[in-house]
């Protein structure tokens, strides 16, 4: 999979999906030749001839090779000492206050597998899976090293890539920018696709022609965020979901990232991902290294859908982990649209009936279960049961489920911190917030200083202690409020702007002891719903609240969007009441049913209080699901037809079966479409599906969702 040639100093990374070519420059510079379909052999036919381009400087050594400069050739680490003024993807400070290193290619070593990534979650790979190439750059002066990791799957359209940086000198090296990555291609012939929302809005895709400057999709929150996601591709203007070259990145990291791109002068493209520097400072003290997160790649040349799909196997074989990765998720009933924070054991017991009759199989305790928390004012931080709200405990509440045969499921925040809790009067400092100014609010509650080992230790021991009982088979992990003030008391001033990162850090290390520690719990990973809807939760919580919003119609787009970068398997989808608590609609409860189909199942919403009919249709629908379950969130996922393109307010998405033997078919449509479905009972070829489709005539309903189910026969 990975060859190096001597005699051209090549390094070929190539599968069956793609090849990727670098080249070593005069023994020192690291070039990006290709990234594409397969490739016999890399000859360099198309190789930009070297030109004298004016204001593009020479490195010393070529001062009368006029046509060579580092700001024109492709290069696989950036930095712009010597005269590449394009985005660099690594920016330092030195001791002197001077910011020029010289980084030159060292050497090679080619690994069977995947090394894991320290202190940070990242895809991972038998042996015999796949082959990862790392190579080594080092300054002229011996000031730092920096190692790039390649690693290629085999048989996958997807290639991750890392960077670890060293101090190799006896002074202090200030990071200011960390790049996970540094791409560029020879052209700019692309459209430019990223995920853009807010809460209860996550994820919609905006796709436009790619600019000249700089573009940049990323925050500064501390979390991967709904306002920005991120995912970035780059698509072939003519790419459409079905055929087309489409480049896919996503970053394995849930705080704080920059994605950007440059289109500069001669017309060239640069992608820089990683940690976003404006959020960010990290001063590595002689002999340490610094690990970037991971950005896997997708390449594809059949469109938006194999650069999906490609995520979604790899997403699913290599980064979800535990006993639920490869196994159907439980159908839920979550209690927070049910009751808001006004339950008591009565109201609890008479969900978990009425949830086992109509056929779900885990009930979910949702906020307010613990301290004095009746409204969203107070508690945070005190993981303890209220036993004036709930006489028999957790246990009672587990028992009233398991009894029925449910599992039984709890919230949690454990990032947080109310000022009204008795953690905060014990350690007021565990918050994050600086001296002299007062902290910012995010839903009344201030953010725990999880960069702190203190804190740590404090959140993965009061969650065990909940979980040890063995009374809890699930977990939702909240994360209600972004990073404000976000430093860390008692930390050395040049060690202040590693807070965020190192609160991220924090985090994995807590959800790694936590996950490990209890392998038989499901965990679902919530942000105000998808606020942190990312690749690295998704390494320690195989499942992930989609968002807030479970209005058929909005999510129709919220969960196409996702499904660009993560798999059915991992979206929480929930059918709640009408009028919809977040935006008002009323649609049909098969449309609700139908929508929420696309990911892990679930109801929130009181069902106590639905008719006789509305249960048997609630009966109906979770014994479809039960049945469809496994090519849903097993099989594999194809858009159809996409809510952000075309003029028909028409959403289609396709599920097939891992043996291909049955296919669930979706469609939804909005008021100013019409159709109907004709096809029951009937038997067709499988050509005249795939080049005639199936006709759909007189809808006379708005918000109206369809469902076929095609079986092979034969
Ligand atoms: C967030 C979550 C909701 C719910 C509430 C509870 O908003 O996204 O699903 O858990 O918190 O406070």
């Amino acid at each position: 999979m990975i060859t190096f040639d001597k005699a051209t100093q090549v390094f070929h990374l190539k599968n069956d999906r793609y090849s990727y070519v670098i080249q070593i420059e005069r023994g020192k510079y690291l070039l990006h030749q290709y990234f594409g379909r397969p490739l016999h052999e890399f000859r360099g036919s198309a190789l930009r001839p070297a030109l004298d381009r004016a204001n593009s400087p020479q490195p010393a050594a070529y001062e009368n090779e006029r046509t060579f400069s580092l700001d024109v050739v492709p290069q696989e680490l950036s930095t712009n000492g010597h005269g590449d003024f394009r985005i660099p993807s690594l920016e330092v400070v030195l001791e002197d206050g001077t910011t020029v290193i010289e980084l030159w290619y060292e050497g090679y070593e080619i690994k069977k597998g995947k090394p894991a990534l320290e202190g940070l979650p990242a895809l991972y790979a038998k042996d015999d899976e796949a082959e990862t190439l790392e190579i080594t750059l080092s300054d002229t002066k011996g000031r730092m090293k920096a190692i790039l990791s390649y690693t290629v799957f085999e048989g996958d359209g997807v290639l991750t890539r890392s960077v670890r940086y060293v101090n190799t000198c006896k002074e202090a090296i200030r990071l200011e920018n960390a790049a996970s990555l540094s791409l560029d291609f020879p052209d700019h012939d692309f459209d430019r696709m990223s995920l853009y929302g807010g809460h209860a809005s996550e994820r919609n895709l905006e796709r436009i022609r790619l600019m000249r400057g700089v573009m940049e999709t990323g925050n500064t929150r501390g979390a991967s965020s709904h306002q920005q996601s991120p995912f970035l591709a780059l698509a072939r203007p003519a790419a459409g979901e079905l055929s087309g070259d489409v480049y896919g990145f996503s970053l394995v990291y849930s705080g704080s990232f920059r994605m950007a791109t440059e289109v500069e002068q001669f017309g060239t493209t640069r992608v820089v991902i990683g940690i976003n520097p404006d959020d960010f400072a990290w001063t590595l003290e002689p002999g340490e290294s610094f690990q970037t997160p991971e950005v896997v790649i997708s390449y594809s040349h059949d469109g938006l859908n194999g650069m999906s799909q490609a995520f979604h196997k790899a997403y699913r074989n290599h980064l979800l982990r535990g006993k639920y990765q490869h196994r159907v998720r439980p159908i839920l009933v979550n209690n927070w649209e049910a009751t808001y924070f006004d339950f008591d054991d009565e109201k609890l017991d008479n969900l978990a009936a009425c949830a086992a009759d109509l056929g779900m199989e885990l009930m979910v305790l949702d906020d307010g279960w613990f301290g004095h928390r009746n409204d969203d004012n107070s508690s945070l931080g005190d993981w303890k049961v209220n036993l004036k709200k709930l006489p028999h405990g957790l246990e009672g509440v587990a028992e009233s489920a398991h009894k029925r045969g449910l599992k039984f499921g709890l919230w949690f925040e454990p990032e947080m911190i109310s000022v009204d809790s008795d953690l905060y009067r014990a350690h007021p400092d565990w918050a994050l917030h600086v001296k002299d100014y007062p902290c910012s609010f995010g839903r009344h509650q201030l953010v725990l200083d999880v960069s702190r080992k203190d804190v740590q230790d404090y959140i993965v021991k009061s969650v065990s202690d909940i979980l040890a009982s063995g009374a809890i088979d699930y977990v939702k992990w909240d994360f209600n409020r972004h990073l404000t003030e976000a430093f860390s008391e008692g930390r050395a001033p040049e060690h202040q702007r590693e807070t965020k990162h190192r609160f991220i850090l924090g985090l994995y290390s807590v959800l790694e002891r936590i996950t490990q520690a209890f392998p038989d719990v499901l965990f679902e990973s919530c942000s105000g719903g998808g606020g942190r809807f990312d690749a690295a939760m998704l390494y320690y919580m195989p499942q992930t609240w989609t968002s807030d919003d479970t209005d058929a119609v909005q999510r129709q787009r919220i969960q196409t969007g996702t499904s660009y970068a993560f798999p059915p398997i991992t979206m929480g989808a929930h059918v709640s009441v009408t009028p919809n608590h977040q935006v008002g609609r009323v649609t049909p409860m098969q449309t609700r049913a139908f929508c929420a189909m696309m990911g892990c199942f679930g109801y929130e919403m009181d069902i106590t209080r639905m008719s006789d009919a509305e249960k048997q249709q609630v009966r109906d629908h979770i014994a479809l699901y039960k049945r469809l379950r496994p090519t849903i969130q097993l099989g594999t996922y194809t858009r159809l037809l996409s809510p952000f393109e075309g003029t028909k307010n028409e959403t289609a998405w396709m599920f097939t079966s891992e043996d291909e033997k049955e296919v669930a078919l979706f469609y939804f449509h909005d008021p100013d479409s019409t159709g109907a479905e004709t096809l029951v009972g009937k038997t067709f070829y499988g050509d005249e599906l795939m080049q005639e489709g199936i006709n759909i005539d007189k809808i006379n309903s708005d918000f109206t969702g369809y469902l076929w189910v095609l079986e092979k026969v034969g």
